[in-house]
Formats: structure tokens, C-alpha cells, sequence
């Protein structure tokens, strides 16, 4: 995995294969305690203890030929920036997902295309809300779907237009964020 939106990707396809109607993902850059924390917070089918202890594991997977390592791989970036990986889960309630790296860290990965993970989630996902927030410098980014969709009314979120039209105006304003901020 080249980039922490890739992870970001992968755990949120997790919550829409586990039937959340709510997904909130959220990126936090700290820099005066040089931390950068994500979010994937989800109201899905949720895991139990036993699940929970596994999915940590490379290779535990409830589908069929994939290879379960969407978690670990997670867990290994945050490693190697001086991290770690937090699972909360509670079958028929949900799960929250957290990962943590030191943000000045040598071995950190890059945020990456959060634009591009964003529109994929949606195109996956149009009537799932998505809440995307991103915070530094005490300032915010905020995108909620269903805001959204009601401002579209008719007009399906996943239409090509709309898509493109989402993407834009996520990475112009996680530009315009992060201008101040270290990934900027
Ligand atoms: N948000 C979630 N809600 C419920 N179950 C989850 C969630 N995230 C992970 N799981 C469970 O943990 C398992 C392992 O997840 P992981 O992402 O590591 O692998 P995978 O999704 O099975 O395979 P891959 O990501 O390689 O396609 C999943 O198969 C699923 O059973
Ligand atoms: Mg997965």
C-alpha cells in the first residue's frame, strides 16, 4: 500500500461490506504533539470479541478467496511511523477503526488522493452518508453527503457529473487546508 488514502480505501470498504448506512472518516493532523490520527467509524454488523482479536491477525477473512490483510496491512504503516492500530466493535452496532502515526515521522506514509478515495466511496456507496472531515491548524474541512444529496434532490449522487463535481471540491479544499499544515 503506497498511501494512507489507500488504507483509508480499503477499511471504509470494509464498513459498506459490513452494511453501514453511516460512515464517518475523519483525518486529524496534530502538530504540536506530531501526530496524525484516522478515523473509520461505521454502524454496520459490527464484530464480536473473537472477531475483533483476529482481524488484527494477517489472513483472518470472512470472505472467500480474499486474503484479509486490509487491517494488518494498516497496522504495519502505523508501525513504521511510530503508530498503532485501535479496532472497537460492537456486533449489530458498529465498528470504529483508529489509527495513529507520528506525523513528522521518515517512514510515514503520504495522505495520498483523499479526492480520489472519496469518489470511489461514493460511487460504491451513493446512498450510504458519508461524513469526511479533515482538521489542522484549529481548522476544518467537512464534507456530509446528505447535505448533499438534499441540495441534489433528483440528481443521484454516483452521476459521472456530480462525482467529478465532489472530487474537485474535496481536493480544492483540502488544498486550501492544508496550505498552513505539514502535509500541505
Ligand atoms: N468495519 C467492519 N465491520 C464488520 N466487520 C469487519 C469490519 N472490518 C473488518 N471486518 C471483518 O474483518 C475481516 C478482515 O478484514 P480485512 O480488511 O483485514 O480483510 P478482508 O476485507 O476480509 O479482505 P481484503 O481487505 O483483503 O479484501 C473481514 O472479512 C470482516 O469479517
Ligand atoms: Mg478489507
Amino acid at each position: 500500500m503506497d498511501d494512507i488514502s489507500l488504507h483509508i480505501l480499503d477499511i471504509a470498504q470494509n464498513s459498506l461490506q459490513a452494511g453501514a448506512r453511516n460512515l464517518e472518516i475523519s483525518i486529524e493532523e496534530d502538530e504540536e504533539r506530531d501526530e496524525l490520527f484516522i478515523t473509520v467509524k461505521d454502524d454496520g454488523r459490527g464484530m464480536t470479541e473473537e472477531e475483533i482479536a483476529m482481524v488484527l491477525d494477517p489472513f483472518y477473512t470472512t470472505k472467500d478467496k480474499k486474503t484479509g490483510l486490509g487491517i494488518p496491512l494498516l497496522a504495519q504503516s502505523a508501525r513504521e511511523a511510530d503508530g498503532d492500530v485501535s479496532v472497537e466493535s460492537m456486533p449489530g452496532k458498529g465498528t470504529v477503526i483508529r489509527a495513529r502515526f507520528r506525523l513528522s515521522h521518515i517512514d510515514r506514509k503520504p495522505l495520498g488522493d483523499m479526492a480520489s478515495t472519496i469518489r470511489v466511496i461514493i460511487a460504491c456507496a451513493p446512498t450510504v452518508d458519508l461524513l469526511f472531515r479533515y482538521t489542522c491548524g484549529g481548522r476544518e474541512y467537512r464534507l456530509d453527503t446528505a447535505i448533499l444529496r438534499d441540495a441534489l434532490g433528483e440528481v443521484p449522487l454516483d452521476y459521472p457529473e456530480v462525482l467529478r463535481m465532489i472530487m474537485d471540491e474535496v481536493s480544492e479544499g483540502l488544498k486550501e487546508l492544508r496550505k498552513d499544515c505539514s502535509e500541505g
